[in-house]
Parts: structure tokens; sequence; C-alpha cells
């Protein structure tokens, strides 16, 4: 133990509600930083092409099973990702195997690797029915993508115009309202009274607003999809967060891109925050004088909504005097990817 150590904080080992890991060198070069501090993983399914089948997401699992690291305890929970063509029967498979956890909507269009989402929801009806009949949750991008409907509002309007018309249509179907931005989200949820609605939030979302990423320069690692919004909404979803509503949990929606591609003059959406969540998340909640809730959001609402057991394994996190550095860039084969930095002074870190 370091002489500089002022408090510690043992937890359950957390689960990362909303992850990507993308394929190949990129995979296997992010996914030890989440395995080493989290114990299970929602997996995005918006690979290029994405993971539309059950065979599809049983040869993706067998590749990130390969890349964990040994000695790491990490089960990743794969997500099959809805198209106009997903047939209810294959993905019903999958559920009973126990391959497939859930089930993605992308608007298509919304965001990275979004082309093959969904242009027509009413196409869908029949997957939809399916889920609401076996439970199986339908995670949401929730942003409208029409060209007319500003960026910062595409969040309400998706619940006023999709979300809210589909949920009347399938009073049982359990939804995970993903990288909440907004009040109005909040307010969604938490005035749900189904037990079948819930929502993960990212860790920028909690720390940063737009005037972060857009005054004194343009920061284009702070760019993300739902894009971060005004301090009222950031407030929000810090009350959310830290309330111990067992409606909210974490989702990191660590997203990475290479940092090439991030600063560039038509950047992409995505901040890889694995490394560093847990760190920036206790001082988050340390600053809101909250840190005897932090463990609820990372280690036991997000099971609980799944039906899963709150980790047996324990992690500790410890408060230093001094603040840390931030995490240097990773390596992937001739690129680098940034990791996300707060700019301001994290004490915490995950004890090695
Ligand atoms: C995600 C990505 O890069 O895959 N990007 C993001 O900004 N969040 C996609 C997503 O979750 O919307
Ligand atoms: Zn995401």
């Amino acid at each position: 133990m370091s002489a500089d150590l002022t408090q510690t904080l043992t937890i359950p080992r957390p689960d990362d509600w909303h992850l990507h890991l993308r394929d190949g060198e990129m995979m296997r070069a992010v996914l030890p930083h989440t395995a080493r501090n989290f114990g299970r993983a929602i997996v995005m399914p918006n690979l290029v092409p994405p993971v539309r089948t059950a065979a599809d997401a049983q040869a993706y699992a067998d590749r990130i099973r390969e890349a964990i690291p040994s000695g790491c305890d990490f089960t990743p929970l794969m997500t099959l990702y809805l198209t106009e063509t997903t047939d209810p029967d294959d993905l019903e498979a999958g559920f009973d195997a126990g391959l497939i956890t859930a089930v993605k909507l992308y608007p298509a269009g919304a965001t990275t690797n979004s082309d093959a989402g969904v242009r027509d929801l009413t196409r869908v009806d029949a997957v939809i029915e399916r889920m609401a009949a076996r439970g199986i949750p339908l995670l949401t991008h929730g942003e409208v993508t029409h060209a007319e409907v500003d960026i910062f509002d595409r969040e309400a309007r998706f619940i006023d115009d999709v979300l809210d018309p589909l949920r009347q249509r399938f009073p049982t179907l359990r939804v995970v309202m993903e990288h909440v931005t907004t009040e109005q989200a909040v307010a969604y949820v938490s005035g749900d009274q189904s037990g079948r609605l819930g929502a993960t939030i990212t860790v920028q979302h909690l720390m940063l607003n737009r005037n972060h990423m857009l005054v004194e320069g343009l920061r284009p690692h702070y760019y993300c999809l739902p894009v971060l919004k005004r301090a009222r909404h950031q407030d929000a979803l810090l009350r959310a967060a830290t309330s111990s509503d067992q409606r909210f949990f974490l989702g990191t929606d660590s997203a990475p891109h290479p940092t090439h591609l991030k600063e560039n003059a038509c950047g992409c959406a995505g901040v890889f925050s694995a490394p560093n969540a847990l760190a920036c998340l206790a001082q988050t909640f340390e600053d809101a004088d909250a840190l005897d809730r932090l463990e609820g959001f990372v280690s036991r609402f997000g099971a609980g909504f799944y039906g899963l057991p709150v980790s047996e394994a324990r992690l500790t996190l410890e408060r230093c005097e001094a603040p840390l550095r931030p995490p240097d860039p990773i390596q992937v084969g001739d690129r680098s990817v940034t990791v996300f930095d707060p700019l301001r002074p994290i004490h915490w870190r995950v004890r090695p």
C-alpha cells in the first residue's frame, strides 16, 4: 500500500451494461482493460457487418473469450443487432441457449455503424412481440434521426415519438434506454410504474456537459452519441446515478476509435473510457458526496434488472492524496487510442 493512501472502498466486482469491444486487433487491445475490472459486460453488436444472428453472436462470443487474458474472470453478455430481417425463432433459440442476453435497436443512421438499423419499426413487430412474451430486453439507442430534428433534441423526440408508443403497444416489453443524456429521459424512467424500464448512464455524461466539449477549443475526444447536453441535463443524470434508484445503472459506452479518426475534419463519435471508468466514477461520486451510492450503480442495479446475481468477487478502489496521471493512449498495432481524460484531478484508482 502506498503511503499517501487516504481511503479505500471495497465493492462487489462491477459490471458494464453497455460496451463496445469491436473485433480483431482492436478487440484484443481494449478487452483486457474491461476484463481486469468488470465481471460482465453487455457487448454491443455494431460491428461491420453487425452481429445479426445467433450464429454471428456465437462466433463473436468465441472470439471474445479467446482474447480474455488468463486469470480474468469476465463474461461477455451478447446482444443481437435488430434489423428488419431479424428472425424471432433464431433470436428465441439463442436466448434459450443462454447465448443472447438482449437485442439492440439502432435507428438507421443514428450513430457509428448503424446503417443496417431499423428504418420502419412496424417491420419488426413480430420480433418485438416475441421479446415481450419471453422477457428479452430491448436496448435502445434513443435518438430519432430525421435531418430536421436538432441533434440536441433527438433523445427527447425519440421518447415521445418512438419509445413511448412502442411501449404502449407492447406493455410487457422490457426496455433499457441506453446512455441516457437528458432530464427528459431521467423523468421518463423515474415516472415509470411498470418495473420493466431501466437506463444506463455513461461516465462522460456524468462528468461533462457540452461546454466542456465546445468552449475554449473543440475537444473531439468528448464527442460521442448521444452528444453531450447542457449542464442542466448533466445535473439530472448525476442526481439519478447517485439516487440509489435501481433503474439507473452504469453502461460506460466505452467506444474505442483510433486517435487519428477522432482528431479529424469529420471526427467519429465515441469515448474510450474502459481503463479509467471506475476511477473517474469514484471521483464523481465522491465530489457529489455520494460515495456510498457507487456500489449500487456499478455493481448491483444492472444485475438486478437483468435477473443476474451480484458478483461475489470484490474490487477495491483506493484514494490517493496526490491526483493520478491520466492513462496513456493504448497502442493498437501502429495506431493509438486515446483514453478518456475528464481534465480534472482524479484521486482514485482500482487497487492493482
Ligand atoms: C458508439 C460507437 O462508436 O460504436 N459511439 C458513441 O458515440 N457512443 C456507438 C453508440 O453507442 O452510439
Ligand atoms: Zn454504445
